[in-house]
């Protein structure tokens, strides 16, 4: 490629000027993901908690952007691992990622590498065995699988069968997509039969998260009144209720109301941001 044009171009510009040490640390603490325990995330905990203690399998639904990932990860993570010297570690909640076109073994080597066992080599039926093994000795009650519309339909079988026969629960997570791909198989379709679904915010709810975003996130030094009537009406317009696109309109509105020297988000900061995302 010829770099000339674009170097004189560069010469002709001059450097972008570089931020001033204490914007550019706002801006870094602006770009740090937060988790906030949100009322929806917290029922979604206590709705898993009574199928982990029943062992039923069972899916969560929700539109992309609607913080599924998050609060199941959370969820991970309040079942903190424990391990008692020469014992293998106590694992009560695992949770996998797949990736596309997800097979069994991918599957086994994802569940095995999760609980800090190395994979071995072997045909699937060996694989299956020792993830068998891994899951049972570990004690995990609880197995979720984001992602899981990219499972290919016969790992789906295997899927079942962990939640049958180790009498895991196993949680099926993705959007609607997923029942699609559940819904060809009638025995799969059957064992996940209950769901919960997560859902876009509106109407108060979509207030008070607002509210919180300004107050535990944004944390400018003078109040911006996201929740004020015109403010509110911006943001849902350009979010439509999803929690994630309400979370990089705010912080990248916090980051440029900032860099024009303002204190708080103001009406057409906030118009600006908003309207790239319509
Ligand atoms: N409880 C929360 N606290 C803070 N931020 C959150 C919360 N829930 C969601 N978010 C924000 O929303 C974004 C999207 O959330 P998440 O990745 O969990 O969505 P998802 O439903 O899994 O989407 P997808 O279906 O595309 O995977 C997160 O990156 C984060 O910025
Ligand atoms: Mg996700």
């Amino acid at each position: 490629m010829n770099s000339k044009p674009a170097q004189e171009v560069a010469q002709q510009l001059g450097n972008i000027p570089q931020n001033n040490e204490k914007l550019q640390a706002e801006i870094q603490r602006l770009n740090r993901k937060s988790f906030i325990p949100l009322e929806q995330v917290q029922i979604l905990h206590e709705w898993l908690e009574g199928k982990r203690q029943a062992r039923q399998c069972c899916r969560i639904l929700g539109e992309s952007r609607t913080g599924k990932t998050i609060a199941c990860d959370a969820y991970r993570l309040r079942h903190k691992p424990t391990q008692q010297p020469g014992k293998p570690p106590t694992v009560p909640v695992a949770y996998i990622l797949v990736p596309p076109e997800c097979s069994s073994k991918d599957l086994f080597r994802l569940i095995i590498e999760h609980l800090k066992y190395q994979m071995t080599k072997g045909t699937v039926a060996e694989i299956r065995e020792r993830t068998r093994r891994v899951l049972k000795g570990c004690g995990v009650e609880s197995l979720i699988i984001d992602e899981a519309d990219r499972l290919k339909p016969n790992t789906f079988k295997d899927v079942r069968d962990i939640g049958e026969e180790l009498e895991i629960s196993v949680v099926l997570v993705g959007t609607d997509r997923l029942d699609a791909v559940i819904g060809r198989d009638e025995q799969v379709k059957r064992r996940f039969q209950a769901g919960h679904r997560f859902g876009k915010l509106s109407g108060e709810d979509f207030k008070r998260t607002v509210e919180i975003w300004e107050r535990q996130i944004l944390r400018l030094p003078v109040a911006s009144n996201l929740s004020s009537k015109t403010m509110l009406k911006t943001l849902g317009e350009a979010t439509g209720g999803y929690i994630g696109l309400l979370d990089m309109i705010l912080r990248e509105a916090a980051i440029r109301a900032l860099k024009k020297g303002l204190q708080k988000v103001d009406l057409e900061t906030l118009k600006e941001v908003a309207a790239e995302y319509k």
